[in-house]
């Protein structure tokens, strides 16, 4: 049966985000590592949790296009699965990117990571983009563009809200939709605005879904990942990627 949830571990400490790695991997797709833990403990936290689970480095990477093309060659050396970028980033930057993952296959003869694509964070509201970004499009709109553009770019899927998954499938084909924001019936929503249930968010068209706090934050973390695979236990015809 395919693995949808990729567990995001914004847990406190290492040992902690090994742990959990360790007690949920059977029931997951990946594990997600962002700047935080990444920033306080460096490779060796995505080496220890790769003995467990698949790697979902999230550092969003937006940079020049030779520091982007060599830092995607090292993750993809460090054993990341998935890793994401900032689609603002720009198409010379997002191919560079391809390139660094293309080096790594060259050199081992291994897949790699897929490249993720964020397009508009989720936080941003209307009012930032006009008045920050001073950018004259409503974020739906931009997200659209900006989805174009990377999978253009060779990006391999989107990060996005499970509130635009059917659109999207629409404009992407099979290509991979991974998406956060999702809630199990009564769990809390803590920050996130606009949820889905993992049930939702497949049916809808996700590829995997990212659940942190409703796992992490439970207190049963195996037996609320364990009813969100039951939840999610269909067969969909979009293919299974690792
Ligand atoms: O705890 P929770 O399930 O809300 O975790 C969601 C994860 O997905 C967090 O690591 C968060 O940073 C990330 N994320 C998100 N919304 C986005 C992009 C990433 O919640 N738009």
């Amino acid at each position: 049966m395919k693995k949808y949830v990729i567990f995001a571990d914004d847990v406190e400490t290492e040992e902690e985000a090994v742990d959990f790695a360790r007690r949920l991997s059977g029931n997951l797709a990946a594990v997600k590592i962002g700047s935080i833990l990444f920033t306080k403990y460096g490779p060796d936290i995505i080496r220890k949790i790769s003995v467990y689970a698949k790697i979902f480095l999230d550092l969003k990477y937006h940079d020049i296009p030779n520091t982007v093309e060599n830092a995607v060659y090292q993750a993809a050396r460090l054993g990341a699965n998935f890793l994401s970028l900032h689609t603002l980033g720009g198409r010379k930057m997002m191919r560079a990117a391809v390139k660094g993952v293309k080096r790594f296959q060259d050199e081992t003869g291994n897949r790699g990571p897929f490249l993720m694509a964020v397009t508009v964070l989720t936080s941003l509201s209307a009012a930032d983009i006009a008045s920050d970004l001073n950018i004259p499009y409503q974020a739906s709109d931009m997200a659209m563009l900006l989805t174009e553009t990377a999978i253009k770019s060779g990006m391999d899927g989107i990060i996005a809200s499970p509130h635009e998954i059917r659109q999207l499938r629409r404009q992407i084909g099979n290509k991979l939709i991974i998406s956060p924001g999702i809630r199990p019936k009564g769990a809390s929503k803590f920050d996130q605005r606009r949820i889905a249930t993992p049930k939702e968010a497949i049916e809808n068209g996700a590829d995997y879904i990212v659940v942190g706090r409703p796992i992490y934050k439970s207190n049963n973390p195996e037996k609320t990942l364990e009813k969100i695979v039951k939840e999610t236990n269909f067969e969909r015809e979009t293919a299974e990627f690792i």
